[in-house]
């Protein structure tokens, strides 16, 4: 499923419109769940090379994971900046967490530790794939108790790399 998934399609894509929409998304269930959002857009829009669709996906993964962090409220901060060759972007809870030894099958396909049958296991594991096709990587900051920080890491030249692999698929 993720080998087959769509290839980039890259356009100059404003990351901050993208966080919007996928803000926009999730603004009436964190409302309803008490969930404080803030949006820190540093640059006040950061001009990329990406697939406009699939970013928004990868960030609304987040913002829905965060949100199913914390039935009973918190604060999420979504965060983007500029940082060199790299566009950087930043879902922050302050959720239980992640234990340790679950960092990395997190991103498995079908790992999940829900167990009302909502969630399919496949929102990080979708989310990676795309970022990945981007030419990026997700890092996970996380202390269990006080929350969690998903880093998604977009070199911006590198970009132009996952379209030539589209290319020749
Ligand atoms: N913000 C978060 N806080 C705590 N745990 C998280 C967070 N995001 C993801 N997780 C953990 O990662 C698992 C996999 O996430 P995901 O791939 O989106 O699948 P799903 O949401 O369907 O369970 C979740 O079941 C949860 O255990
Ligand atoms: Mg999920």
């Amino acid at each position: 499923m993720f080998s087959r998934q769509a290839p980039p399609r890259m356009e100059e894509v404003t990351i901050d419109t993208v966080a919007g929409r996928a803000v926009a998304l999730v603004g009436h269930s964190f409302e309803l769940q008490n969930i404080e959002l803030r949006m820190e857009f540093g640059d006040g829009g950061v001009a990329v090379l990406g697939d406009a669709g699939q970013l928004q996906q990868v960030l609304l993964a987040l913002l829905v994971n965060a949100g199913d962090a914390m039935p009973q409220g918190g604060q999420v901060v979504i965060s983007t900046e500029r940082a060199g060759q790299e566009l950087v972007m930043r879902v922050r809870d302050n959720g239980p967490g992640v234990a340790e030894e679950l960092r990395d099958r997190i991103f498995e396909p079908f790992f999940s530790t829900k167990e009302d049958g909502q969630r399919t296991g496949l929102g990080l594991a979708i989310a990676l794939g795309i970022v990945e096709q981007h030419g990026g990587h997700i890092e996970l900051v996380s202390q269990v108790g006080q929350g969690s920080e998903f880093i998604i890491h977009l070199p911006v030249a590198a970009a132009e790399m996952a379209q030539a692999r589209g290319e020749k698929q």
